[in-house]
């Protein structure tokens, strides 16, 4: 992916730059694939040059004399140059190690990746016939290197990228790389992981992020899992998922996307590619030129990308500006899609852990969430507010007016004080659940769709609603009646409106609620309160015979009970019946209300 980017970064500045070229060697747009911007192709015979090293087998720190010279006999000196270190078998991940120079005046060094000097080129284009500098070990060297030069003798004559010598880490035997995930990796065979992780030891020996809770990556295939444990002066982590692109992890210091410290596995073709990416705003990751993972391996099967590695605690003596690993930090677990293994931006929000975690700390079983603390209380805020008490509200002012005409409470109508309390809960819990995502946004979201919009309007009705109602004009009023309607239709049309903004709610990536399920319970809740106001609705307009249905209700009773139902005045009868009503339809409602409110809780 580094050498996509570099390659498109190469291509504009060939555009832009077509004519020119770089006779001053700062070509530190050539750092990734070393094409010199040219716009001819590379000479198609054998370099008549090669580089040579004073020894071919190295130790951390050591320092190896690297000579650029003319091997062809009688073969013509060089004007530009590019020498380049390559871990052997990743050579798309860039430069590796440092160089310092041994002659200024012909050669300088660039900075390719993150690390000052990990190449040097030409500083002028007088004729040169050799060229030497030192090349420094870097601390976690590759087990084996090679040496990558492109060499200029003409403008249209050139060589690119020429594959040098190779040199090998003391002790190691220059074998097939570790799990590899270049282009050139092809003739190598990656590490294969042998099976799924196990969650067995999650919070003894390692600590695990898992989502579901408490699920298994070793018999559970949609299980998004990661886990680390500490080795040594490394981390060593697991990372696996359900995901048809990437699954990846990110250390941040707060609970926003944005400088954090990434790693992905993403899957390019039949490989997973590993890599450490740093991500500056919310916007894609920058995969890090210098890697500094090692021990990589992954497997795929059954739609789910699993990989492994280990990364030194500390990066410092790398010049990387990774995070520590010995620091605390959220950890946020993302999956997605990627296309030729570059990655989209997550589809689910990523799962972001409770607290921070010292990732060298002691082993623990972190639990996470997908969705923000404040978003879940605009959730249950709303639900409440306008699948509850709005409801309730609405059905004592529409069928209990007329009863308890003796009794009051604190000097008014029971309905009314019924009434009127819920829907002032309704407007407060309203207003609060309003002002959360605004709060953790700190702004508007323009990822939300017609949500907000819609949650907007329902607010300002919610609140023209008891101002409309203080402002009421008497009983008697003739002007009354207009009142009346004015409120049950801004009423309505804000329940109707609240009731889209939840259905869209539910589906919002910061709030998702797991579908079809939580659609189905919010669908079943919708026509609980349809059900329940069409009974009250045919009862009141007397289709529903309060004596039958008394009687239906009172079945098993004892005969004076049911003479009593049956001696009182109709409406009398119906107010037992509508009682019963009320009494079901609460039950019902509270029961889809924790159902959804436990649904919140859980994501
Ligand atoms: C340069 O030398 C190395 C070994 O020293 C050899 O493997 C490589 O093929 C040579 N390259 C060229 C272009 O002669
Ligand atoms: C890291 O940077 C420092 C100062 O910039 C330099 O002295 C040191 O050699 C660099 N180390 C590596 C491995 O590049």
């Amino acid at each position: 992916m580094a050498s996509k980017i570099q390659m498109t970064l190469w291509l504009l500045t060939l555009y832009l730059n077509s004519g020119e070229c770089f006779s001053n060697g700062k070509v530190t747009q050539a750092c990734g694939d070393m094409k010199p911007e040219h716009g001819h192709d590379p000479s198609p015979q054998t370099p008549p040059y090669n580089i040579t090293l004073d020894k071919y087998q190295y130790h951390v720190g050591d320092q190896i004399r690297v000579t650029l010279s003319i091997t062809a006999p009688g073969g013509s000196y060089f004007k530009g140059f590019l020498i380049e270190a390559r871990a052997q078998g990743k050579r798309d991940r860039g430069a590796v190690g440092s160089f310092i120079l041994v002659d200024t005046s012909i050669s300088q060094l660039l900075t390719c990746g993150h690390t000052q000097g990990s190449a040097v080129s030409h500083t002028s284009d007088a004729k040169k016939s050799e060229v030497q500098v030192i090349w420094i070990v870097p601390d976690n060297p590759p087990a084996s290197i090679q040496f990558m030069f492109t060499a200029v003798q003409k403008y249209k004559i050139y060589w690119v990228m020429v594959p040098g010598p190779v040199a090998t880490l003391k002790g190691t035997t220059a074998g097939p790389p570790p799990a590899t995930t270049t282009t050139d990796s092809t003739t190598t065979s990656p590490a294969v992981l042998p099976s799924p992780f196990s969650a067995k030891d999650c919070g003894t020996s390692k600590s695990c992020l898992r989502d579901p809770v408490n699920c298994d990556p070793g018999t559970e295939s949609l299980c998004h899992f990661l886990s680390f444990r500490t080795v040594g002066q490394s981390v060593q982590f697991e990372l696996s998922g359900p995901a048809d692109g990437y699954v990846s992890f990110a250390l941040s210091l707060d609970k926003w996307m944005g400088n954090d410290d990434v790693y992905l596995c993403v899957k390019n073709e039949d490989r997973v590619e590993i890599s450490a990416a740093y991500v500056v705003g919310r916007t894609h990751p920058e995969v890090a030129t210098e890697n500094a993972l090692r021990d990589t391996a992954w497997a795929m099967y059954d739609g789910v990308i699993q990989c492994s590695f280990r990364r030194d605690i500390d990066l410092d003596r790398l010049n990387q500006s990774r995070f520590h690993l010995d620091h605390s930090y959220f950890l946020f677990l993302a999956h997605g899609s990627a296309e030729h293994g570059v990655i989209h931006r997550h589809n689910r929000q990523p799962l972001i852990s409770s607290h921070q975690k010292a990732i060298t700390g002691t082993p623990e079983d972190l639990s996470g969430s997908r969705s923000p603390l404040l978003l879940k209380f605009h959730g249950i805020f709303m639900l409440v507010a306008w699948m509850t008490t709005v409801s309730t509200g609405v059905i004592f002012a529409r069928y209990f007016k007329l009863d308890w005409p003796e009794s009051s409470l604190f000097g008014q109508r029971v309905w009314f004080q019924v009434h009127r309390a819920l829907m002032v809960l309704t407007v407060v819990l309203t207003c609060v659940g309003f002002i959360l995502p605004f709060i953790y946004r700190g702004g508007w979201s323009k990822r939300a769709g017609s949500h907000p919009y819609l949650g907007c309007t329902v607010m300002a009705l919610a609140l023209i609603q008891p101002i409309m109602a203080l402002l009421r004009p008497p009983p008697d009023s003739s002007k009354r009646p207009i009142f009346n309607w004015m409120h049950l239709g801004a009423g309505t049309i804000a329940q109707i409106l609240a009731v889209a903004a939840i259905f869209l709610g539910i589906h919002q990536q910061a709030l998702l609620l797991p579908a079809p399920w939580a659609t189905g319970v919010l669908a079943g809740f919708v026509v609980w309160g349809l059900l329940a106001d069409l009974v009250f609705e045919l009862h009141s307009r007397g289709y529903l015979l309060p004596e039958i249905t008394a009687q239906f209700f009172a079945a098993g009773r004892q005969a004076e009970d049911k003479r009593a139902i049956l001696s009182g005045p109709s409406e009398r009868n119906g107010f037992r019946f509508r009682r019963i009503i009320l009494g079901v339809f609460l039950c019902g409602n509270v029961t889809f209300l924790f159902t959804l409110i436990t649904l919140i809780s859980n994501v």
